[in-house]
């Protein structure tokens, strides 16, 4: 993870977001996690084919806060909404131990 330069293990089925928090990281949120204010959004600079698909949910909230086109850069993508199935380097300023 970058800019921080940490290497997490994520368990299979647990986001991005939970996976770097339960290593003891802050991740700026401004929802309950769910989706819905896009401030977890993070860049996928490596490994864009090896996350889950982006919902309906997480495509919705990304055009209203973000606009059409935010969701048109497959390497946006919400944390808290995306899994990794397999190893992938994001970036996203803000995380820092908690
Ligand atoms: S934390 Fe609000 S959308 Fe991810």
């Amino acid at each position: 993870m970058e800019p921080l330069g940490i290497e997490i293990e994520a368990p299979p089925g647990e986001t991005v977001m939970d996976a770097v928090c339960s290593q003891g990281y802050f991740w700026p949120v401004g929802c309950a996690k769910n989706g819905e204010c896009t401030n977890c959004a993070m860049e996928i600079i490596s490994g864009v084919g090896r996350v889950s698909a982006m919902g309906r949910f997480e495509r919705q909230n990304l055009v209203r806060q973000r606009g059409a086109r935010s969701v048109e850069d497959p390497r946006l993508r919400l944390a808290c909404q995306t899994r990794a199935e397999g190893d992938i380097v994001v970036y996203k300023r803000g995380v820092e131990p908690a």
